[in-house]
């Protein structure tokens, strides 16, 4: 698999995420939120049906959906005329999709996990049969989901990357942890020299280095780690994107929990040619 290529376009597409990321409105991505929700409102005032079961018969309600969804229609018709704004919502559609479904995977897998194990049921379900029953009847039914999304290898592929880009980043944010707690010029900033509030940052970065030891006594996931942030290096130092604010690779390389979008979009692109 052609892991170094999907990591540069993974961020060949943050830059894009980072210039574009605005809360003016006019951002790519509030675009898109903004055609799906006028595509809502449009939708849902032509279906009289459903119109008046969500506004309870309410005629002044339904006039009101009405009359907003006929002001959106033109703007909603001419944003949908960008064929370059649909094609980038769909990308960022399809992303969210696949982030989405990787949530499912790892709920599912820990859905049976519990089901499968007498003490864990036990102990979630305060020793409630039956509410261990019904548990074990909705891990039941998802396991055809389950088995559904791991068979599908672009998506186990996708989400393994995803995985591994979280762990990089999250490494970075564990060492940061642990250099400020044996500083004790940073404790006693942070703290104002409260020993109490420092001995249990202390310990919380005790955790944080086993966890550290932990991902890093892998050494694939360390050299994934390692062509990421040369390849970042490498985007760094081409000084030749247009907005010279926005360009530290720090910053354009978003943390994945709100990242991605743009980001690991462009590498959904890419797995499928893997
Ligand atoms: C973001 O929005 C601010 C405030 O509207 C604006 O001044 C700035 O130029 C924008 N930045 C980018 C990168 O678009
Ligand atoms: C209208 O909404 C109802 C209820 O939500 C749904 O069952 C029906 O399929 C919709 N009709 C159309 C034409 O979309
Ligand atoms: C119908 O909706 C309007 C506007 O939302 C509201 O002001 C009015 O009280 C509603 N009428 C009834 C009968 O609920
Ligand atoms: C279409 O959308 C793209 C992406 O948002 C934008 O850069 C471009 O200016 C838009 N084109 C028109 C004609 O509005
Ligand atoms: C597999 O997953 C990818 C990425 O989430 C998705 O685009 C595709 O539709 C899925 N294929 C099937 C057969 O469900
Ligand atoms: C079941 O869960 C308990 C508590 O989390 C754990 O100690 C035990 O090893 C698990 N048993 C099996 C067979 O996985
Ligand atoms: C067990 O859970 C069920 C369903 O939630 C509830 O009705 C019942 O009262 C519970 N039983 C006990 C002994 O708590
Ligand atoms: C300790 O923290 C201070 C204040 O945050 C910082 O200026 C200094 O560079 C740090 N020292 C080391 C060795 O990292
Ligand atoms: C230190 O912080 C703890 C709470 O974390 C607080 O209870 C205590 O009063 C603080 N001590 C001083 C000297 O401010
Ligand atoms: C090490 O990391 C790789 C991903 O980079 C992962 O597939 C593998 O399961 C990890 N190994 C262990 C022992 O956690
Ligand atoms: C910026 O680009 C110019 C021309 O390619 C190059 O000579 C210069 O070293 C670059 N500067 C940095 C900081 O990368
Ligand atoms: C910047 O990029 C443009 C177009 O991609 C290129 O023509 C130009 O030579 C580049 N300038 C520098 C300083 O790298």
């Amino acid at each position: 698999m052609q892991i170094a290529a999907l990591f540069v376009s993974l961020l060949a597409a943050s830059v894009v995420s980072a210039k574009d990321d605005n809360s003016t409105g006019t951002s790519v991505k509030s675009q898109c939120r903004t055609i799906a929700k006028m595509q809502n409102l449009v939708d849902l005032a032509a279906n009289q049906t459903k119109l008046e079961n969500k506004a309870d018969g309410n005629t002044t309600k339904i006039d009101e959906v009405k009359s907003k969804a006929a002001d959106a229609s033109t703007q909603l018709t001419s944003m949908t005329a960008n064929a370059t704004l649909m094609g980038e919502c769909a990308v960022i559609q399809a992303h969210q999709d696949s982030v989405q479904a990787c949530g499912d995977i790892q709920k599912i897998e820990k859905m049976m996990a519990i089901a499968a194990n007498d003490t864990k049921l036990n102990n979630k379900l305060d020793n409630n049969a039956t509410k261990i029953d019904e548990f074990k009847a909705k891990a039941s039914d998802m396991a055809a989901k389950l088995t559904d999304l791991q068979s599908n290898g672009t998506l186990t592929t996708f989400c393994a990357a995803q995985r591994d880009v979280e762990n990089c980043e999250s490494m970075k944010g564990l060492q940061k942890l642990i250099a400020k707690a044996s500083n004790q010029t940073a404790l006693d900033a942070k703290f104002e020299g409260n020993t109490t509030k420092a001995e249990k940052f202390k310990a919380k970065a005790a955790e944080a280095q086993t966890k550290l030891d932990a991902l890093m006594s892998n050494s694939t996931l360390m050299a994934t780690c390692s062509s990421l942030s040369q390849t970042q290096t490498q985007q760094g130092s081409t000084n030749n994107t247009s907005d010279s604010s926005n360009n530290s690779p720090a910053i354009r390389f978003q943390p994945a929990g709100q990242m991605a979008i743009t980001g690991l979009v462009v590498a959904i692109g890419a797995l499928f040619m893997i």
